[in-house]
């Protein structure tokens, strides 16, 4: 197969792993367009149901795809490859862009490139200047995943830490739930903690060894205090708070609450990285992933970065939650070292990487 572009190389990528479709088209590694539907659907159901996400790819695979080619102002015939999201994510979600993006290959003749969703996150770190330079060490925090990945060059990279039950993302939503809050509910105890006391209330550090993380003990500790009205966190047979004294204890402390569950789950976050740092010697530091978007994480971030000394960095916004322009950044380096897909290549709910 022939280069087709006459000016750099040029990936189309496709994003569709959870519940936004999103398309990307990049030249020499540039960002050109980045469009992204999200699946409003969900809300109702307090959580992302597979089925209904699959549906709303099929309905914005066409337009979103569509639409990212004219904003890029690129003719689909001049693009040199497609990439996609392969793994991990839900199965059905992830088949409807695997097979729109091997159908577009084949029919315009050009290389397919399979992409793991958690190297892209990785990777957004190459998107924008300032780029960190290798090795790096990046904390990658989404819905579904928790993981310290030491990343040696674009397409090197070690899991050197991870999560062994929820991912922080999971933490903040599930916590979020249990305050009555809407899914998804991280962006909303961010939104709340602004004007909240973090060292109001205290919840347990897990002692988890090594570089993993846990997040589903401070989770039941919060069950456990809300129950409590606050008065502990600790399981009792019976709570000593009525329903109605719950409520009003979460309506009274919202903002408190919530500023010390985000000040929690940032210093279990920080504090693995920081040992991370120290165990591989590595200072260039990135945060990738939904969780990165979060206001205490970005802040405590930067200042732990100041106090070590350390060189940081995060994508834009735009980067952080899912989208198709990581998938292209990590396409274009998967083009470079001629990492094409098979056209019999399948979509992975769980590949490693
Ligand atoms: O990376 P992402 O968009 O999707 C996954 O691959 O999971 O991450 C989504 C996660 C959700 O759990 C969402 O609540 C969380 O990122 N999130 C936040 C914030 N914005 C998104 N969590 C806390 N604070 C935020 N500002
Ligand atoms: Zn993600």
């Amino acid at each position: 197969m022939q280069k087709k572009g006459t000016g750099g190389i040029s990936i189309l990528a496709i994003e569709s792993s959870c519940d936004e479709t999103s398309a990307s088209v990049c030249v020499d590694g540039r960002i050109l367009s980045n469009l992204i539907a999200s699946q409003k659907i969900h809300e109702q159901y307090g959580g992302v149901v597979p089925e209904l996400a699959s549906r709303a790819h099929m309905q914005n695979i066409v337009p979103v795809v569509d639409g990212a080619i004219q904003k890029a102002g690129h003719a689909l015939q001049a693009i040199d490859a497609i990439a996609f999201t392969r793994s991990p994510g839900l199965i059905g979600s992830l088949l409807v862009g695997s097979q729109f993006a091997k159908s577009l290959a084949l029919s315009l003749n050009i290389p397919l490139i399979a992409v793991h969703h958690m190297q892209a996150h990785v990777l957004s770190n190459l998107i924008d200047d300032p780029k960190p330079s290798f090795p790096f060490l990046c904390l990658t925090v989404s819905g579904g995943h928790t993981q310290i990945v030491l990343c040696k060059s674009p397409l090197q990279m070690e899991v050197i830490g991870e999560t062994i039950d929820d991912a922080a993302g999971e933490a903040f939503d599930k916590s979020a739930k249990l305050l009555g809050l809407p899914y998804p509910g991280g962006p909303l105890i961010d939104l709340y903690a602004k004007d909240g006391d973090p060292r109001r209330f205290s919840f347990p550090e897990p002692q988890i060894p090594a570089l993993n993380f846990s997040f589903s003990g401070v989770k039941t500790a919060i069950l456990y205090f809300l129950q409590n009205a606050g008065k502990s966190y600790v399981f009792k047979e019976t709570f000593s708070a009525t329903e109605a004294e719950r409520k009003a204890f979460i309506d009274d402390n919202l903002a408190d609450i919530c500023a010390s569950i985000q000040a929690r789950i940032v210093s279990i976050l920080l504090n693995k990285l920081k040992k991370a740092a120290i165990t591989t010697g590595v200072k260039n530091i990135c945060l990738a992933g939904g969780v990165s978007a979060n206001s205490g994480l970005r802040k405590a971030f930067k200042e732990t970065g100041e106090k070590q000394q350390w060189n940081t960095f995060i994508p834009a916004f735009e980067y952080c939650t899912d989208n198709a322009a990581m998938i292209a950044i990590t396409g274009y380096y998967k083009y470079l070292a001629k990492d094409f897909a098979e056209l019999s290549v399948t979509a992975n709910a769980r590949a490693e990487w």
